[in-house]
């Protein structure tokens, strides 16, 4: 069932979106291993390692903090051989994995860390995995370090494009997350001719391209290293989401965004010379993402009528029961000035703005995260502190503040705790850090 040498997923050369005259560019298509996602060749690796080594039998669980699809992977290789997966995950991961993985029988812990989960982050989901993992019974096997996950694909992908090419691939290149499937496939690839080229494609920072790491992001991984790689290159959202659109319209290939993230990278990075064949890896589909669709193209998702009172951003995917209480609860209070765009905050903070009216800034992010890149100015008051914390609160109840979290959901919990108190001016980020920086507004560092 798994994708092996004798029964590879396909490559298929790419024509339309491919400006080159020389270069053959060929596409790794990963949704066709069976749980739908390159990862599935983690899971299998990490599951199969766990066990020889015994780590990992009969009566135990798996906790794994992922972007989503290596636990799509655990959750159904876990319901075949009887490991129960729970999994911390942003809520920032589109809706429809995070439905799926309930659907599989997941135990799902949503959390505001940011899009992939950062290691060093207290709160985050790594270190929320970490801590189940001391609980009788738990194992995390931790695609992050532990050195299975490139071993899948050296395993796995390097052998099937080596066959595939029959050798010829001058070419790899890759979407970097985990950064197994560029580290593993490129040394496998090496072993056979040390002149393959191995290159990398990061998103850039505060990206919404679920899978990927940016720069900064990738620092904090144990399996990216840059010196066995030829190359690397930035993408913007943009680039990665129009080229998404036009490789499933002009190619009619399902591809996700990664895909053509690491695609839109491959073209500036692959020359175009004879004998160039270049193999590029197809993450997973595009059936995964329509709430980020939704985002980076609202033409195409026209909100139902009267469901947008308050100005937010339109979503097809059907919100949680959470959500839409919360959602309610927004609705209810009927205050068109609960929440604030960037480019309104960007200008109420603005030097030229009189302080008097300037608002304090407060981010509810753990304090690493804060320490990390905040709205200048900004002050920390983790959320999780609040209720501790409400003396350090401006004792005028007019002040003007406005709630910054990761992704514009945890500041509004906080913006309704702080009218609670009585305060009357407060609102919440829309989009939250995420947004402002990819807005491109200043951060500050402390
Ligand atoms: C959609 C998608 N693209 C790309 C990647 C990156 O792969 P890797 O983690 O092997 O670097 C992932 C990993 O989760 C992914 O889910």
């Amino acid at each position: 069932m798994l994708s092996n040498e004798e029964n590879p997923t396909p490559i298929v050369r790419l024509n339309r979106v491919v400006p080159f005259k020389h270069a053959r560019i060929y596409a790794k298509l990963e949704w066709y291993n069976p749980f739908g996602a390159v990862k599935d060749r983690v899971a299998a690796n990490l599951i199969r390692d766990a066990e020889e080594k015994g780590r990992l039998g009969p009566g135990n669980k798996l906790v794994e903090a992922t972007s989503g699809n290596t636990g799509l992977g655990l959750a159904m290789m876990g319901n075949a051989l009887g490991y129960p997966l729970r999994t911390p995950l942003s809520a920032a991961i589109p809706q429809e994995k995070r439905t799926v993985l309930r659907f599989l029988g997941a135990d799902v812990d949503e959390l505001d860390d940011t899009l992939c989960p950062a290691p060093g982050a207290p709160e985050g989901a790594i270190a929320k995995a970490h801590a189940t993992a001391k609980q009788p019974g738990y194992v995390m096997l931790d695609q992050y370090s532990n050195e299975a996950n490139p071993d899948a694909h050296f395993r796995t992908t390097g052998p099937e494009i080596w066959r595939q090419t029959e050798g010829k691939i001058t070419h790899f290149i890759a979407g970097l997350g985990t950064c197994g499937t560029i580290t593993g496939t490129g040394r496998f690839l090496k072993s056979k001719n040390s002149g393959v080229k191995v290159l990398g494609v990061y998103p850039e920072e505060g990206h919404d391209i679920p899978g990927v790491r940016s720069k900064r992001q990738l620092g904090q991984t144990k399996l990216y290293f840059p010196k066995e790689y030829d190359g690397e290159i930035e993408v913007t959202d943009r680039d990665a989401y129009d080229l998404c659109l036009r490789l499933n319209r002009e190619e009619s290939i399902v591809a996700g965004p990664s895909c053509a993230m690491a695609l839109v990278g491959a073209l500036k990075l692959v020359p175009d010379e004879p004998g160039v064949i270049a193999v590029v890896i197809f993450a997973d589909n595009i059936f995964k993402y329509a709430s980020s669709v939704c985002r980076h193209f609202p033409e195409l998702c026209p909100p139902p009528p009267g469901s947008l009172a308050d100005g937010g951003t339109p979503t097809m995917a059907a919100p949680s029961a959470h959500e839409r209480l919360f959602d309610e609860m927004v609705e209810n209070l009927k205050n068109p000035y609960d929440s604030v765009a960037v480019s309104d905050l960007a200008k109420e903070i603005d030097g030229a703005a009189p302080a008097a009216s300037r608002p304090l800034v407060i981010d509810v992010r753990p304090q690493d995260q804060y320490a990390d890149m905040h709205v200048p100015g900004a002050i920390n008051l983790p959320q999780s502190d609040l209720s501790k914390r409400k003396t350090e609160l401006p004792a005028d109840r007019n002040a003007p503040i406005v709630m910054v979290c990761g992704i514009g959901k945890f500041s509004k919990h906080t913006t309704l705790f702080l009218k609670s108190l009585g305060y009357r001016n407060v609102r919440s980020l829309k989009g939250g850090i995420g947004e402002w920086v990819r807005k491109q507004q200043p951060v500050e560092k402390s």
